[in-house]
């Protein structure tokens, strides 16, 4: 930790309850304009959800009218693109940007949205999400980086250095902030938030490693997860703040609570009974700042002139703080600049396609795609309740999802459909494009009232359940959808969920299509007309029956304001698709757990209603063309690995080279593979190059029972090719 006279001078100055305002937030949405003048006035260290006039009206409260007058920093959920402004950015989910495995890409992404957020004024983003999706029943699915360590490292890196740019001073860099720590997507049943079943050891092996990236990088701030781990909250767990983060990886930013976690210490995971004790924990175990539970403020004051805590864990956290303002130069610039006039700019919707395009994955293919306008396709029918509907294309963390109080959220353009694409693609040929609905991704209906246990107030959806009322309802829809399908010669049916089942309070139980979805598909499916299928989801589906019945299908996820471009192209051939999954689809519900990197057991995994291998497999996606390895080798001293990629179709394409390691034997379990390391590669029709990747040590070694990292010496195999699969690798044994 930095010492700074001007911190330690501010310190020293500073009244206890200066100290307890500098490490709250408050969020200015559920506080109001006045409550929040009055924190400014105390001197908060923070605010959340606040833009526009009313941040500048707080910030200048906080300068003029607060005692010391340190800056407050603002902070916002911008996690795919600069969301919640309408008139922003919108690039895909973190999900469907992963599938791009382009480090290069997602720092652009990071770059464009710190601009976007600055220019905003704002100084802190809450992103990334470095949980891994391992069981996608989980509601915010999307919200990762996919289901492996490495790539979530790797990527979460990359988006970081975007963020914080070469200088925190830097008028367009923001502040990162790297969450949930720790372990918040493993939580039971995939209930949100719920209890983590997991061993430190197992922390150390699968969910540090991108933390551990990610703190190296400088990310300047972390969240605490919402979640508990064998029982105790995180928000208290002294183990994982102080030992894992500060002592053993040396994160030297602050670190920030979740959404009122104090508070859920007494009312949800019932560990505290009264605010004092509440508080004194969270602050004890290592937090900074607290967000949203401004009964913080005096109890925390309290404690300490009670005895119960020590001053110096409140001038620790805020010495963290204040550094972190310093190193931002909050002082000289209380809000940040950006670029004026960069929201929603041209250059900046080119990255936005750009990463809408590197996100395709194309599924399957019986050689319906890509389309050629060869005349024997006079008309296509476009179908789906996802076809046309950017609320669904943007899933979750938007200005629909998530509105800011006092700003519009009426659909803003530009954005591009699937519909308006394929119209797109089609303006200047004969092909005639008819659409129709279909039917509802999920029948709803909002629940508006207050929280049973706050009593805040809340706005919620429910599907409704009621699928016989559902199928009356619903078939009309599904008739006319067959009877445009009948007419045509091609159907593109955009299927999925939407921003109703994507997000917090959103788990699923159920990963199968929802609604009258899965009718429509076997309706469509008797006709007999091609059937290619998008999927437009926040997370991978349970869907082998689309896949039965569909001759192409393509998954988007949630791509962001070009994803219709993007995959009209990818349907008619102007993008050859090089996306690959980040995360494993399942068969069927009950498979989840599929994530690639299990460890090995008896019986294959199989159960005796469904297969072992799941639907696609992480690192899957095809494309217009075939790409062939070869010459595999690895060089000890350097640990690199190099392979020869032949493009063997005749497309130009963009091959995603990955490598993956497995120990063959060692003292305790590791799992079948882990990716080791990744890169792309241009290939042009025919072409062949020689990759070189350079393997990291953390690679080949293992966690211990006793927590300690090791090699231990022996037989590793090393596998390199186009996905996680046995069947797409070829590989090669090699001694330590
Ligand atoms: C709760 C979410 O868990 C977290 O990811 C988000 O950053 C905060 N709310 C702030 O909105």
């Amino acid at each position: 930790m930095e010492s700074n006279d001007f911190i330690e001078k501010l310190i020293a100055e500073m009244t206890l309850e200066e100290k307890a305002a500098q490490m709250l937030q408050v969020p200015v949405s559920v506080v109001g304009m006045d409550e929040a003048r009055e924190w400014a006035r105390k001197g908060v260290g923070s605010f959340l959800n606040v833009i526009g006039d009313d941040m500048r009206e707080i910030q200048r409260v906080v300068c003029e009218e607060s005692r010391l007058k340190i800056p407050a920093v603002f902070g916002i959920d911008a996690v795919h693109g600069h969301c919640l402004n309408r008139r922003a950015t919108i690039f895909p989910s973190q999900l469907a940007m992963a599938a791009s495995f382009d480090r290069e890409l997602v720092e652009k992404i990071g770059r464009v949205t710190a601009t976007e957020v600055a220019t905003e004024g704002i100084q802190w983003t809450f992103s990334p999400i470095l949980c891994l999706a391992r069981d996608p029943r989980w509601g915010r699915t999307n919200e990762t980086f996919g289901e492996d360590k490495y790539l979530a490292g790797e990527l979460g890196v990359a988006i970081i250095k975007g963020y914080q740019g070469e200088d925190l001073k830097d008028g367009s860099s923001v502040l990162a902030c790297a969450k949930h720590f720790i372990g918040y997507g493993e939580a039971t049943g995939a209930r949100d938030s719920y209890d983590t079943e997991i061993t430190f050891r197992k922390i150390r092996d699968e969910f540090l490693p991108p933390f551990r990236k990610a703190v190296d990088a400088g990310c300047a701030t972390i969240m605490t997860a919402y979640g508990s781990i064998d029982g105790t909250p995180l928000t208290i767990n002294d183990k994982a703040l102080r030992g894992l983060l500060r002592d053993e990886l040396g994160f030297d930013g602050f670190l920030i609570t979740d959404w009122d976690t104090v508070n859920s210490l007494i009312r949800r995971q019932r560990v505290c009974d009264n605010h004092g004790d509440a508080s004194r924990l969270a602050a004890a175990a290592g937090n900074d700042m607290i967000m949203c539970s401004t009964e913080f403020y005096d109890a925390i004051v309290q404690q300490v002139r009670e005895g119960k805590l020590q001053e110096s864990v409140l001038d620790e956290a805020v010495r963290h703080i204040l550094t972190i303002k310093l190193r931002q130069g909050l002082w000289e610039k209380p809000l940040k600049t950006g670029i004026p006039g960069s929201i929603g700019c041209d250059a900046h919707h080119e990255v936005a396609l750009k990463a809408a395009r590197e996100s395709v994955v194309l599924l399957s293919n019986n050689g319906v795609l890509p389309v050629r306008n060869d005349r024997k396709i006079r008309k296509i029918a476009v179908i789906g309740p996802n076809a046309d509907d950017i609320r669904a294309q943007y899933g979750d963390w938007t200005y629909f999802t998530h509105p800011v109080p006092g700003r519009e959220t009426e659909p803003e353009r530009p954005y591009v459909t699937l519909l308006e694409g394929v119209k797109e693609q089609l303006q200047d040929t004969d092909i005639k494009v008819v659409y129709s609905y279909g039917c509802s991704v999920n029948r709803r209906f909002y629940y508006k009232g207050n929280y049973p246990d706050t009593g805040a107030f809340m706005e919620q959806v429910y599907a409704d359940n009621d699928h016989d009322a559902e199928f009356y309802k619903e078939m009309p829809y599904v008739n006319e959808a067959a009877a445009v399908a009948r007419e045509s010669d091609l159907v593109i049916l955009a299927l999925g969920d939407n921003y109703t089942q994507a997000g917090e309070y959103t788990d699923r139980a159920d990963l199968g299509l929802s609604g009258m979805q899965g009718a429509l598909l076997r309706v469509l499916s008797t006709l007999h007309v091609p059937i290619v299928t998008v999927l437009i989801s926040s997370k991978p589906l349970a869907i082998p029956d689309v896949v039965k019945k569909s001759d192409a299908v393509i998954c988007a996820f949630n791509g962001g304001m070009y994803s219709g471009r993007a995959v009209a192209e990818a349907i008619f051939g102007k993008l050859n698709p090089r996306g690959r999954l980040p995360i494993s689809f399942p068969v069927m519900t009950g498979q989840v757990p599929v994530y690639y990197n299990q460890l090995p057991g008896w019986h294959e995994g199989r159960y005796v209603d469904c297969p072992a291998e799941p639907l696609f497999a992480f690192g899957e996606g095809l494309s217009y063309t075939w790409y062939e390895y070869s010459g595999l080798k690895f060089d000890k001293e350097t640990k690199t690995v190099s392979v020869d990629v032949k493009n063997t179709g005749d497309m130009d394409g963009v091959e995603v080279v990955q490598v993956y390691v497995n120990d063959v034997v060692s003292s305790v379990m590791t799992a079948v593979k882990n990716l080791a390391a990744f890169c792309t590669v241009d290939l042009k029709a025919g072409e062949q190059k020689t990759v070189e990747l350079k393997l990291d040590d953390e690679a080949f070694s293992i966690i211990r029972p006793d927590e300690t990292s090791v090699i231990e010496p022996g037989e590793f195999i090393i596998m390199a090719g186009h996905s996680s699969k046995d069947e797409d690798q070829i590989k090669i044994s090699v001694e330590f």
